[in-house]
C-alpha cells in the first residue's frame, strides 16, 4: 500500500521534502492519558506490550494526538533477552529486573537464537498496526543494539556504570563474543519479521553505547549493529548511539541511512564528522519541553536551522520524559511542521 505521508522515508533516503518530518522516541507513553488509560486496562507493562490489539492501539495514539510523521511500534528492546530464555520484570518507577543473568559460558549456551515465532504478539501489533494506520504514516519497527541487550544481561537491571557488563568484556572477551553474536542472530530474525510485517523502516537503539571507550566500542558494539544493518537491506535504517560522540565517524561507515544524534553533540560538528552520505536525527534536549512555549519555539526553530533543509529528522536527542506536558509536545511537533526554509 502506498503511504499518504511518506516524508520520514524520503528524508532517510535523502530525498527533498517540503518541509523537515518529525517523530518523537517515548511518542507512545506515559505523557499522553490515553496511554495510561490503555495500560490500566492491560494492567502492567509487560502484558501491555503483548496483548497485540492494545499495543497496536498505544502505538496509533501518537499519529492522531501528536500529529508526528510516523508510528513507532509499542513494545520494549528487552523483548530480545526474554525470547533468548532469560524474563524480565518491569519494576514500576525503577526500570527492568532479570532475575537470571548471563554468569560462564554454559549460560550464553543454554541461550536459544530467537525466532520470528517467538515474538508474535509483536509481529501480529504491527499487522494490525498497518491496518489501523491504513496508509497514514509509515510506521518505525525497532530493536536494542547487541551490546545494550548484553548489558541488561549481564548486569540483570539498570546500572549508571554498567562495570559489570564492562568487566565481562575485559576479563571474558570469548564469551562476550558469543553473546552478541547470539543477541546479533536473534535480532536479525526479529528485525526481519518486523519487516515482513510491515515496519517500513527500523531504529536500533544503543542506549548504552557511551558507558564504552572507543575501541571497545567498535569491538563490542559497532561491529554487531553493522552486521544486523548488512543482513536488514530492505527499508531504510536508522541507528542511534546514546552518547557516543566519540565514534559519530566510525558510525558514518556502517550500512545505515540515519544516524541519531543526541542533545550533546554539536550539529555542524557531527555533520563534519558524519559526512553528507547520512541523514541526521535529533536532538532536542527533551528539557527544552519543560519550558515556555516561546523558549520551545525559539530553540526548535534554531535547531532546524542548524540541521537544514535536506537529510533530517527532527526528533529530541532522547525519550520524552513521563512529566512532560502533552500540549507541549505537541506545540514542538507543530513548530516543526509549520517551519519553512526560504528558498533554498
Ligand atoms: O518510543 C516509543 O514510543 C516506543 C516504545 C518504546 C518503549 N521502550 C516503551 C516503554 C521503545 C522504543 C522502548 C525502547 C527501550 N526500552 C530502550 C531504548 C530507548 C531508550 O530509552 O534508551 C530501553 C533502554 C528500554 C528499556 C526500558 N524499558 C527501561 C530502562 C524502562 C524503564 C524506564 C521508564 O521509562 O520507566 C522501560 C519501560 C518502558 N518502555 C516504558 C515504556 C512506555 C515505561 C513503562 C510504563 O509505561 O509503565
Amino acid at each position: 500500500m502506498s503511504l499518504k505521508n511518506d516524508l520520514i522515508l524520503r528524508a532517510a533516503r535523502g530525498e527533498k521534502t517540503e518541509r523537515t518530518p518529525v517523530w518523537l522516541m517515548r511518542q507512545a507513553g506515559r505523557i499522553l492519558p490515553e496511554y495510561r488509560k490503555v495500560r490500566e486496562k492491560a494492567g502492567d507493562f509487560i502484558t501491555l506490550v503483548k496483548t497485540p490489539e492494545l499495543a497496536a492501539e498505544v502505538t496509533v495514539q501518537p499519529v492522531n494526538i501528536l500529529g508526528v510523521d510516523a508510528a513507532i511500534i509499542f513494545s520494549d528492546i528487552l523483548v530480545i533477552p526474554e525470547a533468548m530464555g532469560l524474563p524480565y520484570k518491569m519494576i514500576e518507577a525503577k526500570g527492568p529486573y532479570f532475575e537470571k543473568t548471563v554468569k560462564t559460558l554454559k549460560d550464553v549456551e543454554q541461550l536459544r537464537i530467537a525466532a520470528a515465532e517467538d515474538l508474535k504478539y509483536v509481529t501480529d501489533a504491527i499487522r494490525i498496526t498497518k491496518k489501523e494506520l491504513n496508509g497514514s504514516v509509515p510506521l518505525i519497527g525497532f530493536a536494542g543494539a547487541p551490546w545494550t541487550l548484553f548489558a541488561y544481561m549481564i548486569e540483570g537491571s539498570g546500572s549508571k556504570t554498567f562495570s559489570q557488563a564492562k568487566k565481562m568484556l575485559y576479563t571474558h572477551p570469548a564469551l562476550s563474543h558469543a553473546l552478541l553474536q547470539k543477541i546479533t542472530d536473534s535480532t536479525i530474525n526479529y528485525l526481519k519479521a518486523q519487516v515482513a510485517a510491515g515496519a517500513d523502516m527500523i531504529q536500533i537503539f544503543d542506549s548504552w553505547a557511551g558507558v564504552l571507550a572507543p575501541e571497545y566500542y567498535n569491538e563490542f558494539s559497532l561491529k554487531y549493529i553493522s552486521r544486523i544493518c548488512n543482513a536488514i537491506t530492505e527499508v531504510p535504517k536508522i541507528v542511534f548511539a546514546k552518547d557516543a560522540f566519540f565514534a559519530r565517524k566510525a558510525l558514518s561507515t556502517i550500512d545505515c541511512n540515519v544516524i541519531g544524534l543526541d542533545w550533546t553533540m554539536d550539529i555542524a560538528e557531527s555533520r563534519t564528522l558524519i559526512g553528507p552520505g547520512k541523514t541526521l536525527q535529533g536532538n532536542t534536549d527533551p528539557c527544552l519541553l519543560y519550558s515556555d512555549l516561546s523558549t520551545i519555539k525559539k530553540e526548535t526553530e534554531k535547531m532546524l536551522r542548524a540541521f537544514g533543509p535536506r537529510r533530517h529528522i527532527a526528533n529530541l536527542g532522547h525519550g520524552l520524559y513521563p512529566d512532560t506536558e502533552k500540549a507541549k509536545v505537541r506545540f514542538f511537533v507543530d513548530t516543526i511542521k509549520e517551519f519553512r526554509f526560504t528558498a533554498e
